[in-house]
C-alpha cells in the first residue's frame, strides 16, 4: 500500500487536484490523506463542496491581508505535525503558490518524497509570474516525480538537469477537471442576462497586476463596453479586497458589467463555455479556455503557458491599457481571426492526466 499525502490550499490548485484525488481514492494499492492548508478560506470550501471532498487535515491558515512570508510561515510550522503524523510515501503538491512551496521545503525538510504535479512551467522571469515563477523553479528542485502537463514542460526540466526516469508527460489535471464540470445544457441567470450579446468573462488578480497596472487593464475593456453596444462583461471578482477596490472604481457605475462573487466551479466553467471571450490574468483559465475553444487575451506580460499562444488560442496583451484596448478591439471586429482561435487545438491533454499520475506512483512504489 502506497501513502499518498496531498496537500493543496487555493482555489486552482484544489479545482486541478480534484479529479486526482478521485483518481487516487479508486485504488486498492493506494491509501489517499488530503491535507488543506486553507490559505484560501471561502474559494476553497466553495471548490471542495463542488467535488465532494472532506480533507482529513486543515490547517486554515487564510487572514486577511496575508503575506507571502506569513503564510510560508504559518504552513511550515503546522506541516511538521502533519507530515509526523501521516507518514506518507510520498507527498503531492500542484503548480506554484504558496502552499505547494512551503510544503515541498517541509517535506524535503522530513526527507520525504515530493511529486510535483504540474511540474516544468516556466518563463524564467523571476518577478512574473510574481512569486510564482520561483515557487515552481525550487519544488523542481526538490521533487523526486514531475508530473510535467506537456512535452515542452518536460523539456524545461531536462534542460535543468532533471534525470528522464523522474519525469511523467501526462497532460493538465485542469483538463480532466473540465470533464466533470461542463454540461451542453447549462443555464443561469447570467447567461440569460448576456443572451443576444457577445459575452465576456473577465477575471484578474495576480500580485504583480496590482495597483496600476489592474487599473489600466480595466479602463480598457471600460472602453470597449462604451464603444460595443453588444458587448457585455462578467467578473466574479477574487476576494482580495485589493482587487474589489480597483474593480469598484472602474466598473461600477457600469450596467454593461457585472461585477459579480467568485463563481462556484462548475458554474464558472459552465460560463466560459457559453462566453464568446476571456480576457484573464489566470493561469489555470489559459488551459481550460482552449479545451473550450474560447479565445482568451492574456492579460500579462509573461505566459508560462506558451503552448497555448502556439496552438493560437491564447494572445498575450501584456498589461498596458492601449495595447490590450486594441487587442480585444481587434478580436471584436475581426470574425477571421476570432474563428481562427476557436478552431485552435487544445495542447493541455485528453483529460486522462490523474490517471497516469496515479499509475505512475503505483509503479514507482509498488516495484
Ligand atoms: C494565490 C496564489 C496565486 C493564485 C491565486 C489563485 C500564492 C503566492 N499566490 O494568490 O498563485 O493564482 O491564489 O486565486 O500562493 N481571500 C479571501 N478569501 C479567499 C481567498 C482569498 O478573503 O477565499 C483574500 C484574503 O484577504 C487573502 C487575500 O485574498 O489575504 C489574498 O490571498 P492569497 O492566497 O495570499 O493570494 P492570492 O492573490 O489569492
Ligand atoms: N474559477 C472559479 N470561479 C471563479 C473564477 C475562477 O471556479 O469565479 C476557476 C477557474 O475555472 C480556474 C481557477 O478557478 O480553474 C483559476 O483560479 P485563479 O484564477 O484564482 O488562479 P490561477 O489559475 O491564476 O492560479
Amino acid at each position: 500500500m502506497v501513502k499518498v499525502l496531498s496537500v493543496f490550499g487555493t482555489r486552482p490548485e484544489t479545482i486541478k487536484m480534484a479529479p486526482l484525488i478521485k483518481e487516487l481514492e479508486t485504488r486498492s494499492e493506494i491509501e489517499s490523506i488530503v491535507c488543506v492548508t486553507g490559505q484560501h478560506r471561502q474559494m476553497l470550501d466553495q471548490v471542495l463542496k463542488a467535488f465532494d471532498i472532506h480533507p482529513d487535515y486543515d490547517l486554515n491558515i487564510m487572514k486577511p491581508g496575508q503575506t507571502l512570508s506569513g503564510i510560508t510561515e504559518v504552513i511550515l510550522q503546522k506541516m511538521k505535525d502533519v507530515l509526523e503524523a501521516t507518514t506518507p510515501d510520498i507527498v503531492l503538491v500542484h503548480g506554484d503558490t504558496s502552499t505547494a512551496f512551503a510544503t515541498a521545503l517541509s517535506a524535503f525538510y522530513h526527507k520525504i518524497p515530493v511529486g510535483h504535479v504540474e511540474a516544468g512551467l516556466r518563463t524564467y522571469n523571476k518577478y512574473s509570474p510574481y512569486p510564482e515563477e520561483i515557487n515552481r523553479q525550487f519544488i523542481s528542485l526538490v521533487a523526486e516525480m514531475n508530473f510535467a502537463p506537456t512535452q515542452q514542460s518536460r523539456q524545461h526540466l531536462l534542460d535543468e538537469g532533471k534525470a528522464p526516469d523522474t519525469i511523467f508527460v501526462t497532460g493538465n489535471t485542469a483538463i480532466d477537471a473540465l470533464r466533470l464540470t461542463v454540461r451542453p445544457d447549462y443555464e443561469d441567470e447570467i447567461t440569460r442576462w448576456a443572451a443576444g450579446s457577445r459575452l465576456i468573462v473577465l477575471t484578474a488578480h495576480r500580485r504583480e497586476n496590482l495597483g496600476d497596472p489592474m487599473r489600466g487593464m480595466f479602463r480598457a475593456i471600460r472602453r470597449i463596453c462604451e464603444k460595443y453596444q453588444d458587448v457585455k462583461v462578467v467578473y466574479p471578482v477574487h476576494l482580495n479586497p485589493v482587487v474589489a477596490e480597483v474593480a469598484g472604481a472602474v466598473f461600477g457605475d457600469m450596467d454593461s458589467v457585472r461585477l459579480i462573487q467568485p463563481l462556484e466551479v462548475v458554474e464558472f466553467h459552465n460560463l466560459l463555455a457559453k462566453s464568446y471571450m476571456i480576457l484573464t490574468d489566470s493561469g489555470g483559465i489559459q488551459e481550460e479556455a482552449p479545451s473550450l475553444h474560447k479565445p482568451v487575451i492574456v492579460l500579462r506580460d509573461t505566459t508560462e503557458r506558451p503552448e497555448g499562444v502556439q496552438a493560437g488560442t491564447l494572445r498575450l496583451a501584456g498589461t498596458k491599457e492601449n495595447d490590450i484596448y486594441n487587442m480585444i478591439n481587434t478580436l471584436l471586429c475581426d470574425p477571421a481571426q476570432y474563428d481562427a482561435m476557436c478552431r485552435a487545438e487544445n495542447p493541455y491533454g485528453d483529460g486522462q492526466a490523474s490517471a497516469r499520475i496515479a499509475d505512475a506512483i503505483i509503479r514507482q512504489y509498488n516495484s
